[in-house]
């Protein structure tokens, strides 16, 4: 028997109840295994605990989650109490720093028994590798002057390792699937970096002469997302765009609730975090309505991460086959509870 052991952060909103809906979900997929046992570590660390203890997480905190196999996260904010850069820097975008959790990988893929905000809903079955560093989001900066006069300046930073990993895994993907990776641009408006992006992007294909590549503009590719997602395999793209472009990969699948994420550590010293696309969803939190299918497609891309790629694909089909039944939340047009989506995957799972 295999005990894979996961630090569970199931943050604010309902993180905290499609987190432990997952949890339940892997539980149930490891006994469907019968080789594999879960050690789930809870830790509270929320913007509640912002309010307790005034920060996001303790001191040792990272020490903590450094000696588990992964991390599996719910979502992190609440505006109403602390600023969003505030519970985000010190809790997400704290641990993908710390922890080198250098690519975000966000699937997009035509799901059964959605509908599709799409005017021609075809097939399409996308990948987006999102550097997940440097890049927009930085706190190199400042604010100068007060009043009328006042000036916010934000530095981005685009470093040769950084840009370079993203696009060599990106390559390698694309490899592994249908041979072509898009490169999200945008050096018609932005002078430095865009320009780096496009060099780097044009070195790193010499390497891969059997991958066919696309370098399009961010506002261009925002919109193909919409009119022709199915020409899409995979798509390399900055911290910021990479971020955009998954809500919309999120949308055109039929809502912001079902779509996953992870975040993957390269060089082995760090746990991966599994976490989904979706936010803290205040506007709903506590109605026991929030749709569990992207935590739950995020357990999915753990048990992947993990190796169990076949168990993955069958807990994916479950959910898949539940939603096409019409057993869906108010989100994607059903009026089932997240308990009662949660239940028959299991059901079917068990079955
Ligand atoms: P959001 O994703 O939380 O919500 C956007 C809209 O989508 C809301 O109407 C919400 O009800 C709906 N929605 C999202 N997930 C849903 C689900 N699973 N089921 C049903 N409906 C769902 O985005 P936001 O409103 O911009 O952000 C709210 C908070 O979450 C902010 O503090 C933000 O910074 C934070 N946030 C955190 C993460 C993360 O931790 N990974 C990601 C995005 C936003
Ligand atoms: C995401 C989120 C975060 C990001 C925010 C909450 C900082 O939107 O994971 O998609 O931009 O990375
Ligand atoms: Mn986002």
């Amino acid at each position: 028997m295999k005990l894979l052991e996961v630090a569970v952060i199931p943050g604010d909103g309902i993180g905290k109840e499609v987190v432990p809906a997952a949890l339940e979900v892997l539980n149930a997929a490891a006994d469907v295994h019968g080789g594999i046992s879960f050690r789930f570590d809870s830790f509270p660390w929320s913007c509640d605990y912002y309010e307790q203890h005034g920060k996001m997480m303790p001191e040792d905190g990272l020490q903590t989650l450094q000696n588990f196999e992964a991390v599996f996260l719910g979502a992190v904010g609440d505006p109403a109490r602390v600023p969003d850069h505030v519970s985000l820097w010190g809790l997400l975008i704290k641990i993908r720093r710390e922890f080198q959790q250098v690519i975000n990988i966000r699937p997009a893929k035509y799901f059964r028994g959605l509908s599709s905000p799409l005017l021609r809903p075809n097939d399409f079955d996308l990948l987006v590798v999102r550097e997940n560093s440097e890049g927009e989001y930085s706190e190199i900066g400042g604010r100068l002057h007060k009043g009328d006069d006042e000036i916010a300046i934000q530095n981005a930073v685009f470093t040769r390792k950084g840009t370079e990993r993203a696009m060599r895994y990106a390559f390698d993907l694309a490899r592994k699937r249908r041979g072509h990776l898009t490169s999200a641009t945008k050096s018609n408006g932005i002078v430095y970096s865009m320009p780096f992006w496009d060099e780097v992007f044009k070195d790193v294909h010499k390497d891969y002469p059997d991958v066919q590549t696309t370098s399009t503009h961010i506002d261009a590719l925002a919109a193909f997302f919409v009119t022709k997602p199915q020409v899409f395999d995979v798509v390399v793209a900055s911290n910021l765009f990479g971020d955009i472009l998954t809500d919309i990969g999120a949308a055109i699948m039929g809502g912001i609730g079902i779509a996953p994420a992870a975040n993957i550590n390269l060089n082995g010293k760090y746990p991966s975090m599994f976490e989904p696309v979706h936010g803290s969803a205040p506007d709903i939190y506590g109605l026991g309505i929030a749709n569990p299918i992207g935590q739950i497609w995020t357990a999915k891309m753990m048990l992947d991460h993990f190796g169990y790629l076949e168990l993955g694909q069958h807990l994916l089909d479950v959910v898949e086959s539940v939603t096409y039944d019409g057993i869906k939340t108010k989100d994607i047009g059903g009026s089932a509870t997240t308990r009662e989506v949660t239940s028959e995957i299991i059901r079917r799972l068990q079955k």
